[in-house]
């Protein structure tokens, strides 16, 4: 029998906000930016918050960034070390004091020649390797999950969707619902400005919450984060937040103004208020 998710307890689960600023930014940008954030936490009590900044600007970063809030990397190998040029390891994000990392996003998963010009291509299983790496240095992976525009189209969202969330769970477990976070992102929402719809995003986040259930029991399922993310703005976020399965928004182009961040954790907060 398919294990059920606690509705009542999922819309206790204390939202998430995380910025994802992919290849953007240099060090005095970011700085500025963290200053302001810090400046802003009085506004952001509602919700958790994380900056996912590129590598060379995580040390800077983490000298500034304020408790409570939280820093993660946007990559990471699937090797604890060796010869991999270019590569980072989870160790070394734990050392300069991440304590999240984005596994699979839609930018990495896509192969070359398809939607994305410089396709790396990484493979479902790639990421499974990656996100059980992160989990062994003791980092919360953020695991992003998504359909093309093309497997909507066809009617396979669900099982791209369980495709994904087997190959990067087979063998994990967890033991509270803190060590993992997964991010429903629509490749076809991704910088475009068009997001996906309140109906679209909670149908998607049930049907991961259900999977969640089946490999973790209701009880953690009910308590772990899912994320929107796909077009993310202060105008949309509470509509698309006060959906009973989204639990906060992994946030790209908006999050490189920290103003309009700042106001999407706030619309997080306003859109959880709202739902009880
Ligand atoms: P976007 O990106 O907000 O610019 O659509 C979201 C993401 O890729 O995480």
């Amino acid at each position: 029998m398919t294990a059920q998710p606690q509705s009542a307890e999922t819309k206790n689960v204390r939202a998430l906000v995380v910025a994802n600023w992919k290849m953007n930014k240099v060090t005095k940008e970011a700085i500025d930016f963290v200053e302001k954030l810090n400046a802003a936490w009085d506004r952001l009590r509602g919700v958790d918050v994380v900056v996912a900044p590129a590598f060379p600007l995580i040390g800077s970063v983490a000298r500034r960034l304020k408790d409570p809030f939280g820093l993660a990397a946007q990559n990471v190998h699937s090797s604890a070390s060796g010869a991999f040029t270019g590569e980072v390891s989870a160790k070394m994000l734990v050392d300069v004091g991440c304590e999240f990392v984005l596994v699979g996003h839609s930018e990495r998963r896509v192969a070359q020649g398809t939607t994305h010009a410089y396709g790396i291509g990484e493979s479902d299983d790639e990421v499974g390797r990656k996100l059980k790496s992160a989990q062994s240095a003791g980092l919360v992976p953020i695991l992003c999950v998504g359909e093309q525009l093309v497997e909507r189209d066809r009617g396979e969202t669900e099982a791209r969707l369980n495709a994904q969330l087997a190959a990067a769970l087979d063998g994990v477990s967890i033991a509270s619902s803190r060590e993992l976070v997964i991010a429903y992102e629509p490749v076809w929402a991704i910088g475009t400005g068009k997001n996906a719809t309140p109906e679209q995003a909670e149908k998607a986040h049930h049907y991961i919450r259900a999977r969640l259930a089946d490999r973790f029991g209701a009880a953690i399922a009910a308590h772990l984060r899912i994320l929107y993310g796909g077009s993310v703005k202060p105008d949309n976020v509470v509509e698309i937040g006060r959906c009973p399965d989204v639990n906060g928004a992994l946030v790209g182009g908006a999050s490189l103004d920290v103003e309009a961040f700042v106001a999407i954790g706030e619309g997080i907060a306003r859109a959880r208020e709202r739902k009880g």
